[in-house]
C-alpha cells in the first residue's frame, strides 16, 4: 500500500492532486465520502441520483473499484458519472487531502480494520474520519450486526466476546468524545435503503440484521 493516497483511473492510479480534488468540489453543491467503498457500484448509484453532488469512493483495494473508476471515466453518451471519483487510501491515512470537506460521510458493511475502527470504537481513528467532513456533516455507518452475535467470528476479528455496538453506553462516549453528536442506533432486518454489494449479500438470509449508526460532525 503506498504511503500516499492516489486517484483510481480504471486499472491505473496516480498520486493524488489536492488541488485537483478541491477544484473539482467547489464545481458542485456538496461532496460525499464513501470510507471502504469496495467494488464502488453505491457511489455510482449515488452519483447518478445526486449530479450535482461530487461522490468519492475511498478503498484500499484499488483493483476492486478498476470497473466503477473506469464506468465514471466514461463519456456520457456511454454511461459515464463525472461527478463521481474512485481514491485509494484508507482510514487511517486521513484526512491528508480530505481535511473539512466532505458535507456527507458514509461507510457501508466495513470489515477488517475500518470495522474496528467504528465499532469498538478507537477515538483517534474516528478523529481521522470526522477531520474529513464540515461542521453538520452528516455520517451513515451501516453495520453487518450478525458479526456481532457469533461468538467465534468475533474471536477470529480480534474483537471481545462481549463488543456489542447496538447496546455498549460507551460506544457514544467514544463518538462524542471524537467531535460526532451523540450517534442513532437503530437495529432493522433486511436490504439497507441503498444499493450495496455486501449489503445485500451479508444480510440475505433469516435473522441477519443491520445497525445503523446515525450522527453528524459537531466541529473540526
Ligand atoms: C464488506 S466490504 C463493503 C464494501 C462496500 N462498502 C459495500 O457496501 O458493498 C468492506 C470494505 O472495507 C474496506 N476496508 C477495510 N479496512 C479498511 C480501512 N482501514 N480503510 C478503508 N477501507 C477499508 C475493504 O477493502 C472492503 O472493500
Amino acid at each position: 500500500m503506498p504511503a500516499d493516497f492516489e486517484t483510481v483511473v480504471g486499472k491505473k492510479s496516480s498520486s493524488l492532486d489536492e488541488d485537483w480534488l478541491r477544484q473539482r468540489a467547489e464545481d458542485y453543491s456538496g461532496v460525499a465520502l464513501d470510507i471502504g467503498t469496495g467494488d464502488g457500484r453505491f457511489v455510482i448509484a449515488a452519483a447518478r441520483e445526486e449530479p450535482d453532488w461530487l461522490w468519492i469512493g475511498l478503498d484500499p483495494v484499488k483493483e476492486n473499484m478498476a470497473k466503477s473508476a473506469r464506468t465514471a471515466q466514461s463519456s456520457i453518451k456511454r454511461g459515464g458519472v463525472p461527478n463521481a471519483i474512485f481514491i485509494r487510501g484508507t482510514a487511517e491515512m486521513l484526512p491528508g487531502p480530505f481535511a473539512g470537506l466532505a458535507d456527507r460521510i458514509t461507510i457501508n458493511y466495513p470489515w477488517g480494520s475500518l470495522l474496528k475502527i467504528v465499532s469498538i470504537p478507537q477515538k483517534t481513528l474516528l478523529e481521522r474520519i470526522k477531520g474529513c467532513g464540515k461542521q453538520g456533516a452528516r455520517v451513515d455507518i451501516y453495520l453487518n450486526y450478525s458479526t456481532f452475535t457469533d461468538p467465534e467470528y468475533l474471536d477470529r476479528l480480534g474483537f471481545s466476546e462481549s463488543t456489542d455496538p447496538a447496546t455498549d453506553p460507551s460506544l457514544l462516549e467514544t463518538y462524542v468524545e471524537a467531535g460526532f453528536a451523540r450517534p442513532e442506533r437503530t437495529l432493522f432486518s433486511g436490504d439497507p435503503p441503498f444499493k450495496s454489494q455486501w449489503g445485500r449479500q451479508l444480510v440475505r438470509g433469516a435473522d441477519r440484521q443491520s445497525l445503523h449508526l446515525s450522527t453528524r460532525i459537531l466541529a473540526n
